[in-house]
């Protein structure tokens, strides 16, 4: 196995990803992996080898730091990940995006998700199946019910206007919201996808699902992650066949 990080001073280990096992699942046969992606600069600066010119672009762009370090750790576990898959170190890997900027890995069947929100970042990995994964720290927003007008079907909204002023109107939303994005995110149409043309089943329904209105939806399943606390995260992938 490729190990991401040798020569971590003892200080920063915590925060090498092999060295938390337990941040691990497997859901449906899918590999998920979380780890904390707020590490500071003598943990992410040896790491930016390991990222393509275009990937060390898009983090220099950034106006914080600490998006920076984020970005640049975010992406070499990402990288280390994958090349365990195919064999190669993680610097060799190449990716192409589709129109809509979904990632694919070249040369390989291999198929991921990467999400990052918070301080949290969510990788799911299977090979041969399209999948989508998204994570939302659960919390308080200036104008949710207008969010949910926008992007959420009626029936979404209108059950959420119920929750309103209730203890489980964030996660809710959040449950919803990450749903509805891990489905957009499998499919990879990012945006050209209406998020009103399907529907996602509703807190407290204790059965995750998905049911289309004018985008089809069978042959995907919906799994809720239970990864950590004070964060909602969901998982779409397609139907083992
Ligand atoms: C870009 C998009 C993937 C959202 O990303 P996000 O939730 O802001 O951020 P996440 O961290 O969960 O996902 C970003 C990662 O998804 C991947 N990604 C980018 N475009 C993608 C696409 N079209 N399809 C699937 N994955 C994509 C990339 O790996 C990206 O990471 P990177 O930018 O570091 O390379 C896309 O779904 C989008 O624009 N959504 C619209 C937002 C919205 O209106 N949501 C309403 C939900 S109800």
């Amino acid at each position: 196995m490729y190990r991401l990080v040798l020569n971590l001073p003892q200080e920063f280990r915590q925060f090498v990803l092999f060295d938390l096992p337990s941040h691990e699942a497997m859901v449906d046969g899918i590999r998920i992996v979380w780890f904390q992606r707020d590490v500071p600069e003598p943990v992410c600066k040896p790491l930016a080898h390991l990222l393509s010119r275009q990937e060390r672009e898009r983090a220099d762009s950034m106006v914080f730091a600490a998006d920076r370090h984020s970005f640049i750790w975010v992406h070499a576990c990402k990288r280390a990940l994958l090349a365990e898959y195919v064999g190669m170190k993680p610097s060799q890997l190449e990716f192409m995006h589709n129109a809509q900027g979904k990632p694919f890995l070249v040369g390989s069947d291999l198929q991921f998700s990467l999400s990052h929100a918070g301080s949290y970042a969510v990788i799911a990995l299977v090979r041969g199946r399209r999948l989508g994964v998204d994570i939302e720290p659960i919390r308080r927003l200036e104008d949710a019910m207008g969010l949910a007008r926008r992007f959420f079907s009626e029936k979404e909204a209108e059950r959420l206007r119920d929750l309103e002023g209730t203890p489980d109107f964030g996660l809710a939303f959040f449950e919803c919201w990450t749903r509805k994005e891990a489905f957009i995110k499998a499919l990879g149409g990012g945006l050209s996808i209406p998020l009103n043309g399907f529907e996602v089943s509703f807190h407290p329904s204790p059965n995750p699902d998905l049911r289309g209105i004018s985008v089809a939806t069978d042959g995907w399943i919906l799994h809720d992650l239970k990864l950590v606390d004070g964060h909602a995260a969901a998982l779409v992938a397609e139907v083992f066949s």
